[in-house]
């Protein structure tokens, strides 16, 4: 039997309204690196001492990972942008699923489970919007280096092979230039036995930021940021204290934002050639760039097109393809915006075009000529690095908008609107609760339970 009783519910939701038009002055302080802090945690999985990290972004990411190594066993204490993280009652317990869907950066916990524990089982991590987010490299790059790896019913499960207690060195060559198998297999390798070469590694500033941590707590790796790194595995790794490097993304975007509003800003702190081919970009299109030790002032004179392909560090950062494609949307000319390492990033293309861009979309190649104005529009963004575009295209449009889909926003930008509004933006938060009455359907055999209520 079925009945149906109303029964309120609420609806909660959060958008970003942002008046169009605005302008930026003054100087924005810069964050610790999410994808820096990311697996600085997981590398600390790697000892049974403690870890302090300083220039912690407040993240939900970060959140997220803390939750995940607190189930390892690991006492995290928060205290504002400082971790501590004591690893030595840990467990190698499953990760449950739970905590690890949604953040793709837990399968950074594999390498050091594995070189530590001599086995690990991580659920594998799902593709995401901008797309599948393979883990070849990691899984093939573990098994030279003497695991076995199965995958049963969505986990990866990882054992040294054999009687052996520790990972053999050997040498790598990845396929590609993977942030994240990079990472993983410097961190499994960091305490195998014997030397590990990986070849056509990542060069990333992040890659550069675990190995001079991993170093501080040990480890002998050579060479990190060049396209070839060393690693001389040793018995064990000693804890350390650790300053996350700036987040590079985070500053480029706020650089593409104020070239956008013909703004003068300063961001600080930056490490500037982490930050090269963003800069040289943003002169080509007309922007004054001055760099004064970790510090960069813009000032806009003009906003030519120009044309930009991602590329690995150090070419033009995947991650900032998005918030250039909104600032090209009103560059005199035209441009063309070549995405090379995602297949599936270029979602915010259209919800640009709802907003008066004129950009046409063939596969990752978008051709955008630029237009003079552009209107607010309330939009739902999808992915991190798309939020940031929309809300760069929010200020810039004329009239005012609404962003949702914040969940994306806060997994990568601390305090982001908060440091738009000290910037002179007009930009709040809205929360908003709608109560809405739904039908509650209930299935029950026993008649006396169900409320008189007119028969469906
Ligand atoms: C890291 O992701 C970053 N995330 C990403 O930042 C960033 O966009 C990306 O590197 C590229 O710079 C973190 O560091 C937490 P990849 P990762 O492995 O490691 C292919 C953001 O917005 N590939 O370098 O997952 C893959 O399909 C996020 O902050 C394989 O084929 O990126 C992609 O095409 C998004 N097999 C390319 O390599 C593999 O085993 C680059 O991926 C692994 C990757």
């Amino acid at each position: 039997m079925i009945c149906v009783s109303k029964k309120k519910s609420y609806l909660k939701s959060q958008n970003l309204k942002i008046f169009g038009q605005g302008k930026l002055n003054g100087i924005v302080e810069i964050s610790g690196a999410k994808n820096s802090a990311l697996v600085l945690l997981a590398a600390s999985l790697l000892t049974n001492e403690k870890i302090v990290l300083h220039n912690v972004p407040r993240l939900t990411d970060i959140e997220k990972m803390c939750n995940i190594l607190r189930n390892l066993g690991v006492n995290v204490i928060e205290k504002n942008n400082k971790l501590e993280l004591d690893s030595q009652n840990i467990s190698i317990e499953e990760l449950p699923y739970e905590l690890v869907k949604g953040l793709r950066a837990s399968f950074f916990c594999i390498g050091p489970l594995l070189s530590k524990f001599g086995e690990a089982k991580v659920p594998l991590p799902g593709g995401c919007n901008i797309g599948s987010r393979p883990i070849d490299e990691h899984i093939n790059g573990l098994k030279a280096l003497g695991a076995e790896i199965l995958i049963e019913e969505g986990i990866v499960k990882a054992k040294i092979k054999g009687e052996k207690s520790k990972l053999i060195g050997t040498h790598l060559k990845l396929n590609c230039p993977s942030v994240g198998a990079t990472e993983t297999l410097i961190m499994a390798a960091s305490l195998a036995e014997g030397r590990t070469t990986i070849e056509n590694a990542a060069r990333e500033p992040e890659v550069q930021d675990l190995c001079q941590m991993l170093n501080k707590m040990g480890a002998k790796i050579y060479d990190s940021g060049k396209e070839k790194i060393i690693i001389d595995g040793v018995n064990k790794l000693g804890g350390c204290i650790h300053k996350v490097i700036p987040d590079r993304i985070e500053a480029g975007t706020f650089l593409i934002t104020a070239a956008a509003t013909s703004s003068s800003i300063t961001i600080s702190p930056v490490i500037p050639n982490h930050l090269e081919a963003v800069t040289n970009t943003l002169q080509k299109s007309g922007s004054k760039i001055t760099i004064k030790g970790n510090s960069i002032t813009i000032n806009p004179k003009e906003l030519k097109a120009v044309n930009i392909n991602t590329a690995p560090f150090p070419g033009f950062p995947t991650d900032l393809q998005a918030p250039f494609t909104a600032l090209m949307t009103i560059a005199n000319g035209e441009s063309k915006i070549t995405e090379t390492i995602f297949e599936n990033r270029m979602n915010h293309v259209h919800l640009l075009n709802k907003m008066g861009a004129n950009i046409k979309l063939n596969k990752n190649v978008a051709s955008i000529k630029g237009v003079n104005t552009i209107y607010g529009m309330d939009l739902i963004a999808s992915d991190l690095r798309s939020s940031a575009a929309l809300i760069i295209a929010g200020i810039i449009a004329k009239g005012s908008s609404r962003i949702y889909g914040l969940e994306h926003l806060d997994r990568g930008y601390e305090n982001f609107e908060s440091k738009l509004k000290i910037l002179g933006i007009k930009i709040k938060r809205e929360f908003v609760e709608r109560g809405f009455t739904n039908k509650e359907y209930k299935i029950s055999s026993n008649t006396d339970e169900i409320p008189k209520t007119r028969a469906a």
